[in-house]
């Protein structure tokens, strides 16, 4: 991580002048978050390798590929938990890496707040009901008004299919019912986009499909999302496109069918074989 590091700050005032300038000059319909040659080292350990990836407004995008590929290193890139060694990210139109030179830490918050973010591990405040968690970005960030943010937590919670669990503390909720409670506080900000790094990976059978079937109502809804996953039937059924990512690279991506069943890559071929040869058992 970069805690501890001296704060780079050009790219604050350009990346202002940006957003005002409608969108830098680029179409209406410029995509909700680029990405483009975007490297990241650790030491001397280049984990990402020149990815370029737009994801336009309402598309899923499924991420995918070996353990140690990058993905989670690409996502914590896109809302700048990790800080990018070159390269650009662009979040909403606005440029919040480039070249190495990221937002100022104090603008980081917004950037957040525009980018949702769902972890495998749910990252919950366990003090506190499901309706507090998700109420709390509105009542800190979003300045909303106290009896306004419990009304709209418990809105979000009946969109993840949880209003009568409002009341209860995060230990006393599943897993999948806990990931869920996390994904509705992830939506409380209306963000552009939504991040999903294995979110159903530390979960059993039955919470991973409760957690998947929230995920797929979303994408029909318009959400622009970018999920890494393991989930091949996901993939294929909720996703506008798979990208595919091996030692740092886009390797392969297009159609989720095309990707599953029919990759030019043999990284991505070796990867979705389980998954073929079920499908072809199955058939
Ligand atoms: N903070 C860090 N410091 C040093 N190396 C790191 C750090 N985070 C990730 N790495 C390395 O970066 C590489 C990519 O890791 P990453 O977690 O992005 O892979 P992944 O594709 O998400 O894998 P998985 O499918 O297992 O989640 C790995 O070699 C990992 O060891
Ligand atoms: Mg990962």
């Amino acid at each position: 991580m970069s805690a501890g590091q001296a704060e780079p700050g050009a790219v604050a005032d350009r990346a202002v002048a940006d957003h005002g300038d409608h969108h830098g000059g680029r179409p209406e319909e410029a995509a909700v978050v680029r990405v483009e040659k975007l490297v990241k080292c650790f030491g001397s350990n280049r984990v990402l390798d020149g990815i370029d990836l737009d994801i336009a407004k309402g598309e899923v995008v499924s991420l995918m590929g070996q353990s140690g590929g990058g993905k989670t290193t690409l996502l914590r890139c896109i809302n700048l938990l990790e800080e990018p060694t070159e390269g650009v990210v662009e979040v909403g139109g606005e440029v919040v890496s480039k070249d190495g030179e990221c937002l100022h830490r104090a603008r980081r918050v917004q950037l957040r707040q525009r980018v949702g973010m769902v972890f495998q591990s749910f990252n919950l405040f366990q003090h506190l009901t499901a309706a507090e968690n998700v109420a709390l970005p509105l009542l800190r960030v979003g300045k909303v008004e106290r009896a306004e943010a419990v009304r709209r937590a418990v809105d979000l919670l009946g969109r993840v299919g949880l209003a009568d669990k409002a009341l209860e503390l995060p230990s006393r909720l599943s897993g999948g019912q806990q990931q869920r409670v996390a994904i509705a506080r992830a939506l409380a900000l209306r963000p552009v986009a939504m991040l999903f790094d294995e979110p159903t990976s530390a979960l059993d059978p039955e919470s991973s499909a409760e957690v998947l079937t929230v995920m797929k109502e979303l994408s029909t809804e318009g959400i622009t999302m970018l999920v890494s996953t393991h989930e091949v039937g996901f993939a294929l059924d909720a996703s506008d496109r798979i990208v595919f990512i091996d030692r740092g690279k886009v390797v392969q991506a297009g159609p989720p069918r095309e990707v599953v069943f029919g990759s030019a890559s043999e990284r991505a071929r070796d990867f979705f074989a389980g998954f073929v040869r079920l499908g072809k058992t199955a058939g």
